[in-house]
């Protein structure tokens, strides 16, 4: 049995918690709605410090106008008995207020690789993403932070603004959890009915299809992954594809037919209301 998290709601609480805490510092950063792709995250994070931050922070800056701010769910209580189950040390859970007090005028500019594939159907996204990560590694300190291969982009992002800013934190990555259907888990799966779930089981079995054709090569890896999208963009209810892309895992520039190396093969789309992403890293 484990014992509660220490709480921090405010930067100012969180000084003093951390300042506690003792040895290497491992962050989690989340949005709560926590699952077990988040506590992959957590587990991978305890064995690489002596003390676990978990932060829970739905973070304004990075959600566009007609995105789910509003309706992204909040549940603190449940989020903190998974904290408690995966040994958290310390929760930090500030307000929107305490976040951002005034206006953010000065945020992290992710570059053109934050213009790409996500950036490009998320105006602003990365942005604020990257300031958010910023000012939760700012005020945590950590020595290690993880980030989930489930959002590719931005953990390749995050390595990079770490790089570029010279940050003092080790990036670390976890794989992708999925449920047992193989859809990847996210808190946004909660918004699938069943026969919506059904239809967006497609992106991984499309990523399954790609992977098989690995040895065919970049243009025989997207062909297989297109086959089975466009059978789901017939599907009841349509899968409609944002992108299929493969790309450099360093840079996320398009690889070129003769390329060798580490890879990523991702796809967006959306089920209903429901915008939903994927990944699968190959080495070519
Ligand atoms: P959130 O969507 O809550 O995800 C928090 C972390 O969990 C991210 O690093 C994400 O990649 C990871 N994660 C989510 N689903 C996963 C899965 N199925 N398998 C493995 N890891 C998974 O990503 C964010 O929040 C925010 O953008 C944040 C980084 C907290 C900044 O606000």
């Amino acid at each position: 049995s484990r014992t509660t998290p220490a709480v921090a709601r405010t930067p100012e609480e969180l000084a003093v918690l951390r300042s506690r805490l003792e040895g290497r510092v491992a962050l989690v950063p989340t949005m709560g709605a926590l699952h077990g792709g988040h506590r992959a995250l957590m587990s991978t994070a305890r064995e690489q410090a002596d003390a676990l931050v978990v932060s829970v922070f739905v973070n304004p800056l990075q959600f566009g106008p007609g995105e789910d701010y509003e309706s992204y769910p909040r549940d603190l209580d449940a989020d903190l008995a998974v904290c408690t189950e995966e040994g958290a040390s310390l929760v930090f859970a500030p307000s929107v207020e305490d976040m951002y007090p005034g206006e953010q005028i000065v945020r992290v500019d992710p570059g053109a690789m934050g213009r790409v594939l996500e950036g490009e159907f998320r105006p602003g996204f990365f942005s604020g993403v990257l300031t958010v990560v910023n000012k939760l590694f700012n005020l945590v300190r950590p020595d290690v932070a993880v980030f989930g291969q489930k959002d590719a982009q931005q953990l390749a992002l995050v390595r990079r603004m770490a790089r570029d800013l010279n940050m003092p934190v080790a990036v670390t990555a976890a794989p992708t959890m999925r449920d047992p259907d193989n859809l990847a888990s996210s808190s946004r799966n909660a918004y699938l009915s069943p026969k919506e779930r059904r239809s967006a089981l497609a992106l991984s079995r499309s990523l399954l299809a790609g992977a098989d054709a690995s040895v065919t090569g970049p243009v025989g890896i997207l062909s297989a992954a297109r086959a089975v999208l466009d059978e789901a963009a017939a599907g009841d209810p349509p899968v409609t594809v944002d992108y299929l892309s493969l790309v450099d895992a360093h840079t996320f520039a398009e690889v070129p037919n003769d390329f060798r190396g580490d890879a990523v093969l991702l796809v967006a789309a959306r089920v209903g209301q429901t915008r939903l992403i994927d990944n699968v890293p190959l080495t070519l």
